[in-house]
């Protein structure tokens, strides 16, 4: 398959972590006989510095002509101490998903059975967590009127939903769920919210279409309780922009690091993968940045245009550095391995499988064994 590949390495360990999705992705195209072309463009706080706007057009159209955008991470400290800024490096995010129409973000919690002792919850808790946070990522309250009085004491942010809006996102929810384990909670305020209660209303619309799958509807105030307390309840969680931003930072909690959380963002037209984590100024060329987040990002994306052996072969390699200890210190405090040793140990490591591989990898144990 020929691909035509955006890179948007963008700030902080961006660029470090993006280097190492595109050895992996460069070992799929040599051993799966692919052919990928990447082309790299500005994003973030590094396209203020160099042409003043955080999304340039150039790579606004450098995304439009590829069939998928690889993306890294955004934001700077400088901008983060600067509330007053007129321009700031999320502001490029926020249109590039906008422009891409991008509605749903999809983010995968799961507990990799060679980690469970990394999180800080017990682990007969969290063992069993395999869900899917189905985020609307184009409208709410990050896309409404914004303003501010002439003082400055006061601010609105407005946080508006359409039918069609929640309705398109609800959908491939439930066909998430139908292809699961056939459950949905669909996480809102609606005890407060008009927006949610318009969540809701057309959510159990939605729902009598597939009546294999069972809703429920939570609280987001109780689902950020039950996500701690009994994490292996959910399968598939549907919900807006702001609570699935809150619950998918939670959930690497359960998974043992925010390094190690991968996520699709879809339209109808485009897709970008990107990690759920930040561009973690700190670490920038330490080489300590964990590049699992976005590795298992290429695995998404090669899932997305169905290529699933090749998908399945990127993480099958990820589990077995796991297995190997080969792992950032943000896994194991004592590890000298860095990102880009990891990176091309997971590279070297990517081949064919003879088929008996199974994303389940009940049987590995952190230097353990290994079934690869
Ligand atoms: C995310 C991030 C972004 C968001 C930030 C960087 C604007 O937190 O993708 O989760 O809130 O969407
Ligand atoms: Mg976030």
């Amino acid at each position: 398959m020929k691909l035509n590949i955006a890179v948007l390495a963008g700030d902080g360990i961006g660029p470090e972590v993006m280097a190492e999705s595109i050895k992996c992705l460069r070992s799929v195209e040599e051993t799966f006989g692919h052919s990928f072309t990447f082309r790299k463009a500005l994003v973030g706080a590094t396209a203020i510095d160099k042409t003043g706007n955080p999304l340039p057009e150039k790579t606004l159209q450098i995304c439009k002509d590829s069939d998928a955008v690889l993306f890294g991470a955004i934001g700077s400290p400088e901008y983060d101490v600067n509330p007053t800024s007129k321009v700031w490096p999320e502001q490029g995010l926020f249109r590039l998903r906008k422009e891409l129409g991008l509605f749903a973000n999809i983010r995968p919690v799961k507990v990799f059975p060679a980690l469970v002792k990394q999180s800080p919850l017990a682990k007969k808790v969290i063992q069993h967590t395999d869900l899917v946070i189905y985020r609307e990522l184009s409208s709410g309250i990050y896309y409404g009127d914004k303003s501010t009085n002439e003082a400055n004491t006061s601010a609105t942010d407005t946080c508006t939903y359409t039918e069609s809006e929640i309705s398109r996102i609800a959908h491939l929810a439930f066909k998430a769920a139908k292809g699961r384990r056939k459950k949905i909670a669909l996480v809102d305020k609606a005890n407060v919210l008009e927006t949610s209660r318009l969540w809701r209303r057309t959510v159990y619309t939605i729902a009598k279409s597939y009546p294999e799958v069972t809703l429920e509807c939570l609280f987001i105030d109780n689902a950020a309780v039950q996500m701690i307390l009994n994490p292996s309840q959910f399968d598939v969680i549907l919900t807006d922009i702001m609570f699935g931003d809150i619950l998918s930072d939670q959930g690497s909690v359960i998974a043992g690091s925010i390094g190690l959380l991968p996520s699709a963002s879809v339209g109808a037209d485009y897709a970008m993968f990107e990690p759920v984590h930040g561009s973690y100024p700190y670490a920038k060329d330490k080489n300590i940045a964990n590049p699992i987040a976005s590795i298992l990002s290429t695995a998404m994306l090669l899932q997305h245009f169905k290529l699933g052996e090749e998908s399945d072969a990127v993480v099958a390699a990820v589990l077995k550095s796991f297995s190997k200890k080969i792992v950032t210190p943000d896994i194991m405090g004592s590890s000298k391995y860095g990102t880009n040793y990891v990176g091309d140990f997971i590279a070297d490591n990517i081949m064919e499988l003879d088929g008996s591989f199974k994303m389940n990898d009940e049987n590995i144990g952190l230097g353990k064994s290994t079934i690869i």
